[in-house]
């Protein structure tokens, strides 16, 4: 039988020749990746390990198993290379057997350099350099399944509902001479045997099988196959699979097992506060307990292949998933094979796994610019998985700038949009227009509203929120209108928070908070649930709980300031420093306007659910609560700029200033001059035509990166002198 060594222990690793002793999972890039600059370490790091000859038995083959070393890996042992991999995100062997020696030193050259063939390479989130998921020293008999196929378990079961009943497909791949190949298959839980089946490959009938019936019922049965030679089980390999059917309605939307099931979703990256990516299984767990908290059905697990526990986890828990590859806003002419080959391993490493309901090819690729090479590399990849599970549909999560009629369309069975329309530029209502119009011009593709989110850090606060000013307040409205927005929308299959978590995007500069993403509806530290969290929860979740909004807004000037309490139960009483103040019976979101004066202590009952907040009265607002250089909207309402008569102006519309052909070199220069992300994105038509409401002040002041007073002024000269 197979023996299975954790390997995380005793590594050395080097940076720039500084040796420290560390324990995997291990990123050189916690710190430094997430604290802005775009000056992350991107290079060559070593780990090192001594290990004893391990107990071989004759013929016994010995793999190095490492589950996510990022992004390119060289693994020797003993100073011979044993073998590499290209690509962060999933499983690799590396077979040792014949260059063991009875003391040894493995050696890995890891690096996260800047390449044009390993993708990602431009992408809104840190990629952490490091051997940052777990390491196994593996010992398999001469006769075992495979560990060569994509880094897959060797053996394959998937299962298709047909009617009632449920086919399970099974196969085996085995190295080397056997007598028999044995499947048995059981009721995960109980371990009661439901079925027997042999053969390298087999179809196992269950009549009326016990569904895997997302989050209420994550029914499962577990696969164990069993490889015989001379009469005896040589190796084992088991693995969990459950029976469900999902059908993504254009028209009706999601549907699981025959029944509607509009997918309350959220996305996450794998990071958290102080590690970076290399996470332990328990903040896994964590992650995922939150989500099904806040009570979502479905994550997209971003923007490429998770943790193997991450799905396993997934599956247990009844979450359904999105899973893709890291093939984002950018196509590289030489990364074809990479994301073939990362498709090829996220499909053959999870293909087992009830909760995956499809597989994108690829997030916002034309973020970047449209070419026909990558719209022939999206047509091989969408056959490529087809050819290897055609038990799922292929899905492409697209940036809002791509134009309905772009002929991408017509490649992935199911489509998503990222809208940030309420955030990046416009309204949230124009997210649903968008919708209703993609919708109109392709009415038979399933669409998803795949991204939408606001950023929110939790030291800005505000009783008078705008777009833009990265509050608290502002997060939870922007949230409010989009939860309206998909629930009129029935014909969606989906939608998905951007994002579950805060997280590292090293590049970035906003909202005061450099190196950080913080559209999370809770911090990168996991410690708080931001008010939207519970505006959430309390559409999603059963879980009975009141929560009073603004408890980080304490200071308060206004005279009567407005106390939002959310809740999933169907009344709610407040209470002013212990008296009963107003009950309101309503759903979800209950208002109230209470005249404040000194200290305040406020308490919302419902039943046995309460909670309790304290804010004080103050005579002027409390500046720590604004967003340095927020000032600049006050300084802009104060500071009149100069607008010539017939000459264009910050305060005119891109619409307005597009009106010349000036007007239009004028804007692409200043899109080419960056946008404060490291996406370049062209000015083209659709970006003219999503930009056309915009006042080019609006557009300067949600820079963070550049000096906005300046900036405003030099660009007033400049538009000056252009005609309208
Ligand atoms: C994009 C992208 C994300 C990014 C997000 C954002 O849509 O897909 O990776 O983080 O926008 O700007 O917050």
């Amino acid at each position: 039988m197979r023996t299975i060594i954790p390997f995380q222990d005793q590594w050395m690793f080097t940076k720039e020749d500084v040796c420290t002793p560390v324990t995997l999972p291990h990123t050189w890039n916690a710190v430094d990746g997430a604290d802005g600059g775009n000056d992350y370490y991107r290079g060559t790091c070593v780990y090192t390990k001594q290990f004893e000859m391990p107990d071989v038995q004759l013929g016994s083959l010995v793999y190095l198993e490492f589950l996510g070393v990022n992004s390119s890996a060289k693994v020797y042992v003993n100073d011979l290379l044993c073998g590499s991999h290209d690509g962060g995100y999933s499983t690799f062997r590396v077979e040792i057997t014949d260059v063991l020696e009875e003391h040894n030193t493995v050696r890995v050259e890891v690096n996260n350099e800047i390449s044009d063939r390993v993708y990602p390479q431009r992408a809104d989130f840190t990629f952490y350099g490091g051997i940052y998921r777990d390491v196994n020293l593996l010992i398999v008999p001469s006769c075992h399944f495979s560990m060569d196929r994509d880094g897959s378990p060797g053996i394959l079961a998937i299962s298709k509902m047909k009617g009632k009943s449920a086919q399970i497909f099974l196969r085996a791949v085995v190295d080397d001479l056997y007598d028999k190949i044995v499947y048995r298959i059981t009721e995960d839980d109980s371990g009661t045997v439901i079925a027997e089946a042999e053969g390298e490959r087999a179809v196992v009938k269950l009549e009326k099988p016990h569904l895997w019936n997302g989050v209420s019922d994550p029914f499962l049965y577990r696969v164990t196959a069993s490889v015989y030679q001379d009469g005896a089980v040589m190796d084992e390999v088991s693995l969990c699979i459950g029976c469900r059917s999902f059908v993504f309605d254009p028209k009706k939307g999601f549907l699981l097992n025959g029944k509607s099931y509009p997918l309350h979703g959220v996305s996450r990256h794998q990071d958290r506060e102080g590690f970076g990516n290399a996470l332990t299984k328990e903040m896994h767990r964590e992650d995922l307990e939150l989500i099904r908290e806040m009570g979502a059905n479905a994550v997209r697990l971003a923007h490429y292949q998770h943790d193997p526990y991450v799905y396993d986890l997934c599956d247990r828990m009844g979450l359904i998933v999105w899973a893709e590859i890291p093939y984002i806003s950018e196509h590289m002419t030489k990364g074809n094979l990479n994301a073939e080959q990362q498709m090829c391993e996220l499909i053959h490493q999870n293909e087992h796994h009830a909760c995956i309901a499809c597989w994108a090819l690829s997030n916002e690729i034309t973020a970047s610019g449209y070419s026909e090479e990558l719209y022939r590399e999206h047509v091989y990849l969408n056959e490529l998985a087809h050819a290897l599970d055609p038990s799922r549909p292929t899905a492409i999560a697209n940036a809002f700038m791509l134009p309905a009629d772009s002929p991408l369309h017509e490649v992935a069975d199911v489509i998503g949009y990222n809208l940030y329309f309420g955030w990046y530029l416009g309204t949230a209502d124009q997210n649903g227009e968008f919708l209703d119009a993609f919708h109109a011009a392709h009415p038979d593709k399933p669409l998803a509203l795949t991204e939408y989110g606001a950023d929110a850090f939790l030291k800005w606060q505000t009783a008078d929120p705008k777009r833009g000013d990265y509050t608290e307040q502002y997060q939870a409205e922007f949230h409010r209108a989009i939860l309206k927005i998909l629930a009129e929308r029935p014909y969606l299959w989906g939608g998905f928070v951007w994002n579950m978590f805060d997280f590292a995007a090293d590049a970035r500069n906003e909202g005061g908070m450099p190196g950080r993403n913080g559209k999370g509806l809770v911090t990168f530290d996991r410690k708080i649930r931001k008010d939207a969290f519970y505006l959430y929860k309390a559409y999603w979740s059963e879980e009975p709980f009141v929560h009073i909004c603004g408890r980080r807004y304490i200071d308060r000037p206004e005279e009567i300031t407005t106390v939002t309490v959310y809740t999933n139960r169907p009344s709610v009483t407040l209470l002013v420093n212990g008296k009963r103040f107003s009950e309101q019976i309503g759903r979800y979101i209950f208002t109230f306007l209470v005249p404040l004066e000194g200290e305040v202590v406020l308490n919302a009952v419902s039943g046995t659910c309460t909670d309790e907040i304290r804010i004080r009265k103050v005579e002027t607002a409390n500046p720590d609560y604004i967003l340095p250089g927020q000032e600049i909207v006050n300084w802009l309402d104060r500071e009149v700029l100069p607008q010539p008569e017939g000459y264009c102006s910050i305060y005119d519309t891109v619409g307005t200033i597009c009106g010349s052909s000036d007007g239009i070199a004028f804007m692409e220069s200043l899109m080419q001059e960056g946008n404060g992300t490291n996406i370049q994105v062209p000015f083209d038509e659709t970006m003219q035509e999503m930009m056309k409401n915009e006042t080019l002040a609006s557009i300067v002041i949600r820079r963070n990166d550049i000096n906005k007073e300046e900036a405003l002024k030099v660009l007033n000269r400049r538009l000056n002198r252009i005609a309208k």
